[in-house]
């Protein structure tokens, strides 16, 4: 049993689908997870529902993090943001599959179940499981008073407001910042220093411009989805933080477009998928200006080498790539934020222009709330 779609509730707003509204509403939605949150005298912020306190906090020695389908990649960002900001080791699985593998569920390790409904069967029955065992479990949920918001010992909210689109776009975006703000919160307990919050403060802050100034480009990515929309397949690469970004990139295209669409590390392509690179197999490579960019062009070359085409998104012209997408450099840790917007234009407008049911894609559903 699936949750049906709930469209007459809310206005297009003059959109012509509730993906591209809700794809156009990205900056407000940030704003608003951000607002009231930011503690500028102590560089962190403030989560009121955590349900935490500081030396629970400090005894933290893991963090695993569960959700499904968009929310897992959500999670793969957030458990990198953790690891990275307050320096926890932290990772993200599909909720089913720690469901079925008999876990080893450990006292000293904080779980965070990430769903967008708060209702998807898969997350409440781990959620539940948890519980069962003693582990305290946090929610970052989109809806407000959800199964899985109730069941949680506390959490954060999202604040993307109402989705409909069967596909997530401004919860995936915001739930991410989520993620940051409760990574700044934990690392300002333990060993992020002043300056470190503070810069990261700055970056939050600019993120809604900056998401404004990526929708602004819709044009021109529309042109480029026109040129790659006879793609056979697609292939997405990142790495490290731009892994997950290109995971939940590819995850986009294949929803809406039903293009066949691989995500790899881009160290993994010489270790098998480089054999299907050929001009009818594109390349979407997730190229940020960090430590990894030579890596990351090296990675081109090898692609190019085999006469793949190559769209970058990046923060500079790519000279190895046959297109593009420039993205506002932020800081490293919140770049995966800003790198994932226009590919989900580039997903919309591949499918708009295949004539796809972009707000219903054949064989899903928004909440899955069955096995
Ligand atoms: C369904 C939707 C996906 C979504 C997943 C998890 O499969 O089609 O778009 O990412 O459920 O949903 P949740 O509400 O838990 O984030």
């Amino acid at each position: 049993e699936t949750v049906e779609w709930e469209a007459a509730s809310y206005d297009m707003g003059g959109h012509d689908t509730y993906m591209h509204k809700e794809i156009s509403e990205q900056a407000d939605a940030v704003d608003r997870v951000l607002r009231g949150r930011i503690d500028e005298k102590f560089s962190t912020v403030h989560l009121g529902g955590l349900n935490l306190d500081a030396r629970e906090a400090r005894g933290i020695r893991r963090v695993k993090i569960l959700g499904c389908g968009t929310s897992y990649h959500a999670g793969l960002i957030g458990a990198s943001l953790i690891e990275g900001l307050a320096r926890i080791p932290a990772d993200s699985e599909p909720a089913s599959e720690f469901r079925y593998r008999n876990p080893v569920v450990d006292p000293d390790t904080l779980y965070i179940a990430v769903s967008q409904s708060g209702e998807t069967y898969d997350v409440l029955a781990a959620v539940q499981e948890l519980k069962r065992k003693g582990a305290r479990v946090l929610g970052v949920v989109n809806v407000v008073g959800s199964a899985i918001a109730r069941e949680a010992d506390g959490g954060v909210y999202v604040h993307a407001g109402p989705e409909v689109c069967v596909v997530s776009t401004k919860c995936f975006t915001n739930t991410v910042v989520a993620f940051a703000l409760l990574a700044l919160h934990l690392g300002r307990i333990r060993d992020l220093s002043v300056a470190d919050g503070k810069r990261i403060i700055e970056g939050l802050r600019k993120l809604p411009a900056q998401i404004q100034e990526i929708l602004e480009g819709e044009e021109d990515i529309k042109k480029l989805a026109a040129e790659y929309a006879d793609a056979k397949s697609m292939m997405f690469i990142g790495r490290v933080r731009g892994y997950p970004v290109a995971l939940e990139a590819s995850l986009k295209l294949k929803e809406i477009s039903y293009i066949h669409a691989e995500a790899y590390p881009a160290s993994e392509l010489k270790h098998g998928p480089l054999a299907l690179i050929e001009p009818a197999m594109p390349t979407v490579a997730i190229v940020p200006s960090d430590s990894l960019l030579e890596k990351n062009r090296a990675a081109m070359e090898e692609i190019k080498a085999r006469s793949g085409r190559i769209l970058a998104v990046a923060h500079q012209e790519q000279e190895k790539a046959d297109h593009t997408i420039i993205v506002p450099k932020n800081e490293d840790e919140l770049d995966p934020i800003l790198m994932g917007i226009p590919l989900q234009l580039l997903a919309y407008h591949t499918a708009l222009a295949l004539g796809r049911d972009i707000d219903k894609p054949r064989n899903l559903a928004k909440s899955v709330t069955v096995e």
